[in-house]
């Protein structure tokens, strides 16, 4: 059984403020570019943002916060970047967990862990470990992850452990594989730094999601922008394929 219900197989809450808001956190290195400075320079500034950004849902009764933090396309850049992102992936967690713990924040890192180095391995594992338990809000770092990564790897191991049902598996059968089966999919899902598209994040999860684009890169990213955009998904009406008039009858 699946934790929790299924936009497509049944019409899920709208809650006001959403539950799960995911975000891709784009444009570190255009807002180090403006500033003359290289771009790692806004990796770490981006830190920052993250940090208030966690603060900030945890206020308004966020429960599930992800966040896309390198993608399986991000291996692309060159080398040098690639290398600086894994030592501040690795750094901002050594600092941050204690902190993330005390604050009551669950900490997941969904992806392809297989690519890491063993003691940023080893770190997340522990990361998630003593944080288990927590229950303020839930954190999920999306590192090395892709969406169609994810749906493959939910594919093989639905079909490694069962035999094919008479009538074929079902949305229900292969949910429960899937890299964020602890959570609700996402209300709202939040894109900086301008550009319109997915680029291969949570497909399966973002199915009724409501979308957002801002052009405000993610170093400027405050309390405020996040208001703003909970304020736009608190104004849209949901209707998960239904009429206005239904909802309203409601
Ligand atoms: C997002 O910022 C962070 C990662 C993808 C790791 P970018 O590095 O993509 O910044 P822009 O898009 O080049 O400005
Ligand atoms: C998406 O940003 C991935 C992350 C924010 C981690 P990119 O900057 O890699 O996306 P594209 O290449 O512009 O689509
Ligand atoms: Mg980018």
């Amino acid at each position: 059984m699946a934790l929790f219900s299924s936009s497509t197989t049944a019409i899920p809450e709208a809650p006001q403020v959403p539950r799960h808001i995911a975000i891709i956190m784009d444009g570190n290195g255009r807002w180090a570019k403006k500033r003359f400075l290289p771009r790692i320079a806004g990796h770490k500034r981006g830190v920052e943002t993250v940090r208030e950004v966690i603060k900030a849902c945890a206020e308004q009764g966020v429960q599930y916060l992800t966040l896309f933090a390198f993608s399986s396309e991000n291996w692309r850049r060159p080398q040098e970047e690639v290398s600086m992102l894994m030592d501040l992936f690795a750094l901002a967690l050594e600092r941050e967990v204690v902190k993330l713990h005390k604050n009551g924040v669950r900490l997941r890192v969904v992806g392809d862990l297989l690519r890491f180095g063993p003691k940023l391995v080893k770190l997340i594992h522990e990361s998630e470990h003593l944080t288990r338990d927590n229950a303020s809000l839930t954190l999920t770092i999306a590192a090395n992850y892709g969406g169609r990564w994810d749906i493959m790897q939910a594919m093989n191991k639905l079909v490694a452990h069962a035999d094919q049902p008479e009538h074929g598996y079902s949305e229900a059968d292969l949910a429960p594989h899937l890299a964020m089966h602890y959570a609700p999919e996402p209300d709202l899902f939040i894109r900086t730094g301008g550009e319109q598209r997915i680029s291969n994040f949570l497909l399966w999860q973002l199915a009724y999601a409501e979308l957002y684009f801002t052009s405000t890169l993610w170093p400027d990213f405050d309390t405020e922008a996040l208001n703003q955009a909970i304020a736009s998904y608190t104004s849209r009406e949901r209707r998960f394929g239904r009429t206005s008039e239904q909802l309203e009858a409601h």
